[in-house]
């Protein structure tokens, strides 16, 4: 079930999944490691991944879609780990706090899922909008009979309201796909402005006044009920944490428009999702598309029997290049930490993918609170 690269290695890796390319373990090999990968495709329970660490583990790659909490720390920590890094942007499975007072640095793998994971939200924007499921189904079960004015009629979203919740990286890569591919004025909700966003849309606005066109316009909102109910389609690009956590929940959604488009790629329990499934069984003009679950890898009760409802499962950055670099970016981090770099100060980690990389770990989240120096 494990499988032992460069077996010469000075300082022992455990990573707890296959991950695609070769370049990362070209990486740790240079920072002269011996990496030791779970070969299995299941998810690796607490007392397996304890069993792994051992006596002696420097550092660890782990997935979204296990809980390293204090009791993974306080394992790595006595076997005198140093460096944990997540494979995925998202951190809302590691306790930050519990690596934190055990002094072990914890990476996570942002800039390079910015495009993909918008370009998903986007295919599910219009995959819901344009029922573009159920008409598939339709299909395929042989029910076609012909073209009808009626058949299958969804919404236009060209012009319309779209609504963003979390104006970050990959909030503000979806608002400017789809404000500039389909001229919607945009709201945002988020607690702090996103001057560049804002900037853009005005500049992309006055090119369209400049054509003679309708221009769009971009409104930070501070109350997200405003938000809710102004929007013709709204997506979740936000954070997982206790302020998130079931965000919108049957109240919020009821004041959403009968016909809105709700679409989640960031974390499913950012979505009372047993709500939702009650929301769309009362209003079946309304839609949803889902990347993301509440309880992943199990879905909600009536979920999959809704057909106002497009769902994929968590392939929001599946493509190779986000994926290679992901790994790239994990193995940094733990090769970067291994050897005493600095920690990377900029949101582009760009640099990373290149020939030359900077001698720093790209992206460490409690750097500060641990006194990582930065990288100058
Ligand atoms: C992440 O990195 O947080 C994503 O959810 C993985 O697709």
């Amino acid at each position: 079930m494990w499988r032992i690269y460069n077996p010469s290695g000075k300082k022992r890796v455990i990573v707890t999944k296959e991950l695609p390319g070769v370049r990362w373990l070209d990486i740790l090999t240079r920072a002269d490691c011996k990496i030791e990968i779970c070969t299995s495709t299941h998810v690796l329970q607490p007392d397996q991944i304890l069993s792994a660490i051992g006596s002696h583990c420097d550092g660890a790659i782990g997935q979204l879609t296990e809980n390293w909490d204090s009791g993974l720390f306080a394992a790595l920590n006595a076997a005198h780990g140093a460096v944990y890094s997540n494979y995925a942007a998202g951190f809302d499975n590691v306790d930050i706090h519990a690596a934190t007072r055990m002094k072990i640095l914890v990476g996570n793998t942002p800039g390079v899922l910015t495009e993909p994971t918008a370009e998903m939200a986007v295919a599910l924007t219009f995959a819901a909008a344009r029922r573009v499921g159920e008409s598939e189904r339709f299909l395929r079960a042989g029910l076609f009979e012909g073209w009808l004015p009626t058949l299958f009629v969804g919404e236009l979203l060209w012009c319309k309201t779209l609504g963003i919740i979390g104006g970050g990286r990959i909030g503000h890569a979806y608002a400017r796909m789809m404000v500039e591919g389909h001229k919607m004025n945009l709201l945002y909700y988020d607690p702090s402005p996103n001057r560049d966003l804002e900037e853009y849309v005005a500049a992309y606005g006055e090119f369209l006044r400049s054509q003679g066109q309708q221009p769009v316009s971009c409104r930070r909102i501070t109350h997200l009920e405003d938000l809710l109910m102004e929007a013709d389609c709204i997506s979740i690009h936000t954070v997982l944490n206790q302020t998130t956590y079931h965000l919108i929940d049957a109240q919020r959604m009821a004041l959403m428009k009968d016909n809105a488009i709700l679409i989640n790629t960031s974390r499913g329990a950012v979505i009372d999702e047993t709500a939702l499934v009650e929301h769309c069984r009362r209003h079946p003009n309304f839609r949803a598309g889902l990347d993301v679950y509440e309880e992943e890898p199990q879905l909600k009760t009536g979920l999959t029997e809704l057909d106002n409802v497009v769902l994929v499962p968590h392939i929001g950055s599946a493509t190779m290049w986000t994926r290679q670099g992901m790994a790239v970016l994990a193995a940094s981090n733990v090769a970067g930490i291994i050897m005493g770099y600095p920690v990377w100060d900029h949101s582009d980690v760009s640099p990373f993918l290149s020939d030359d990389p900077p001698l720093a770990a790209p992206s460490i989240v409690n750097a500060k609170e641990l006194g990582l120096p930065a990288y100058r």
